[in-house]
């Protein structure tokens, strides 16, 4: 231990960012595959949400089995073989129970350590990060692997236009370590919000203990009040980024990179145009991927590292905003670290 962590504690219990990694399924499914089936059109998905594909599960494979890659990847990224800690955010486990990240954590030879899911829908990954700097703050842990995963092709009905073009599945990862909060990765004040009045605007009604079975047909597949939800997503990524760029003593101007929660172009081009940032500096890539949910920051971030459009020394702006509701927001700047990302393989 050095002599700064010796007499400055809380300044080396900061997490600090040191891998990245993000997995796909291989099957993708196209907007004429889903015009096939229903009644919609290329045109239509692309213009009101900028989604011109997704990658869905096949039957047999599951959440853990994306967890188990991007969590692999982020830990070659990192140089690790071993963490304290693993955090899975999701929102579609493998099991109603146990949670998923024990066995995603056995299937990385990671037996014994700490592991559990965080269930924030869209923000998982963000109330997932901010879970792993808690662990490093409070000493449980000097490294969490902490992972977002999500498969919403197996809550959505396939016949439904209203969710079924929208989402995809993914998952993506980071290594948190323990360091100190002025080196680049290390994470930066958080926001983190919810609002359960708001519960119903987006859910899945059956599956859970109010109420076991399906009622009726659809209780076992996400209903989405499309409209409300694109307004409440709209409104609180604006505020929940301005205030965690307000903790970090950032403006707007500050920013190099918005990494938004990826859930129509439309709302990412609107809380780029409240936060008054260019859309050159919004990282989007909803046209190749859907709504990953819980896996759509890391994915982004990912896909932009692999295309260098965020290098090390941006500053860097992460919201997000789910079901629930919940919203969170973080910021960071970029650190020098590799990329081993099997996306678009
Ligand atoms: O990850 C969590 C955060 N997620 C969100 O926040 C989702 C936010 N919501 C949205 O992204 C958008 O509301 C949707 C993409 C879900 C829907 O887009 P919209 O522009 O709000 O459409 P709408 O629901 O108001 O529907 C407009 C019209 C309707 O027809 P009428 O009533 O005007 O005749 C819909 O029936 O578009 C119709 N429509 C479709 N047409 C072709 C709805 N879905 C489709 C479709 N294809 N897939």
């Amino acid at each position: 231990m050095s002599v700064e962590e010796v007499f400055n504690p809380a300044e080396s219990r900061a997490a600090v960012v040191c891998g990245a990694g993000a997995a796909v399924p291989l099957h993708v499914e196209t907007n004429d595959d889903l015009a096939r089936r229903m009644d919609t059109s290329d045109e239509w998905i692309r213009r009101r949400t900028g989604i011109g594909q997704r990658h869905i599960i096949k039957p047999g494979e599951a959440t853990s089995d994306l967890a188990v890659e991007a969590g692999r990847l982020a830990m070659e990224s990192a140089g690790l073989n071993e963490v304290g800690s693993v955090v899975v955010a999701t929102t579609t486990p493998d099991r109603v129970c146990p949670s998923t990240a024990p066995e995603v954590a056995s299937r990385l030879g990671l037996t014994g350590v700490a592991a559990f899911d965080v269930n924030a829908v869209c923000s998982g990954f963000l109330y997932g990060l901010a879970t792993g700097a808690g662990l490093i703050a409070a000493g449980v842990s000097g490294s969490v692997l902490m992972i977002g995963a999500d498969t919403f092709s197996t809550i959505v009905d396939p016949l439904d236009r209203s969710t079924a073009p929208i989402f995809g599945d993914g998952a993506g990862a980071f290594v948190l370590r323990r360091g100190r909060s002025s080196e680049p990765g290390a994470l930066g004040p958080f926001d983190l919000g919810s609002d359960g009045h708001n519960s119903d605007l987006a859910a899945v009604p059956a599956g859970g203990s109010r109420q076991k079975a399906a009622e009726k047909p659809g209780d076992n597949f996400l209903s989405m009040a499309g409209k409300d939800m694109y307004r409440h997503a709209v409104d609180r990524m604006t505020s929940s980024a301005l205030l965690a760029l307000r903790r970090a003593g950032w403006t707007p101007a500050d920013v190099d990179r918005v990494v938004p929660h990826q859930a129509n172009i439309r709302i990412i081009k609107a809380v780029a145009k409240h936060l008054a940032v260019p859309m050159d500096h919004v990282i989007v890539n909803i046209d190749r991927l859907g709504n990953t949910a819980a896996a759509s920051i890391p994915i982004a971030i990912a896909d932009a590292m692999a295309k260098g459009t965020i290098q090390p020394g941006h500053r860097v702006l992460v919201t997000g905003f789910g079901g629930g509701l919940t919203w969170g927001s973080t910021t960071l700047v970029w650190p020098q670290i590799s990329l081993r990302n099997s996306y678009g393989r």
